[in-house]
């Protein structure tokens, strides 16, 4: 790690979060992998950089040692995909600012500063959680346009964030279906109204989440389509 970055104050969270088992590494694969290896529920897997970090759709997640918060958390697992809107507002809630672009990611302007990737493991969802922290710069040719907190003026610690994370995670993992659903339609501008292009390749407008939270779509031709995976782009 260059020595202009700050080390990660592991016992001063662990000292925050007492009994939650926090495993920090200096380098990762990737977190999910580590996670993997053993799945106590609470458990929780952090590193300075992922040398492979992995995001949604077998995308990569870009990890330089220090400049982000990259973690996986291991949870009891819940319906998906209400438990995918649940990280979204939870990791919103940590950050504390942003849209949620269905499912999951935390845009800043339009940028995204964090994401989220859920794999289910028999009873068990490893939740992965990367936020933007304090990187200047990012690839152009990213298909969302990313940032970090500082460049957006969002000035915490990753040691602040890391314990507002389990604990929104905690809470928000808790609450029931309806909820999520209602807070996650009044914290995502996603939901309603959002002239949008599916990855399968559709297009319309965001009309409602149905009961287990996917996204409702209509097009132009009037017909409604549920979006059950991939993400969504917004358009103009
Ligand atoms: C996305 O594509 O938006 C999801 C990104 C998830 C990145 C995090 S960083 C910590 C954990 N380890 C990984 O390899 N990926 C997730």
């Amino acid at each position: 790690m260059p020595n202009s970055v700050l080390r990660f104050n592991v016992a001063s969270v662990r000292a925050r979060l007492p009994g939650r088992r926090i495993d920090w590494f200096e380098s990762l694969d990737s977190t999910m992998i580590e996670a993997r290896r053993d799945m106590q529920p609470g458990r929780i897997v952090g590193a300075e950089e992922q040398t492979a970090g992995m995001g949604r759709h077998g995308r990569k997640w870009i990890s330089k040692a220090g400049a982000g918060l990259y973690v996986s958390m291991v949870l009891a697992a819940n319906p998906i995909p209400v438990v995918m809107l649940a990280l979204g507002l939870a990791t919103r809630q940590a950050i504390g600012c942003g849209d949620i672009r269905w499912p999951n990611d935390v845009l800043i302007e339009g940028k995204k500063c964090a994401g989220v990737l859920a794999q289910l493991e028999g009873d068990t969802i490893i939740a992965g959680v990367g936020i933007n922290v304090s990187q200047m710069e990012f690839p152009e040719d990213l298909e969302t346009p990313a940032t970090s907190l500082l460049l957006e003026g969002v000035r915490i610690s990753r040691e602040d964030l890391l314990v507002a994370l389990v604990e929104s995670v905690d809470f928000y993992t808790r609450r029931n279906s309806d909820d999520i659903l209602r807070e996650f339609t009044n914290a995502s501008s996603y939901v309603f109204g959002k002239r949008v292009r599916v990855e399968a390749g559709l297009e319309g407008v965001t009309c409602g989440l149905d009961p287990a939270g996917f996204l409702r779509v209509r097009e132009d031709n009037g017909t409604e389509t549920t979006v059950f995976t991939g993400g969504v782009r917004r358009l103009g």
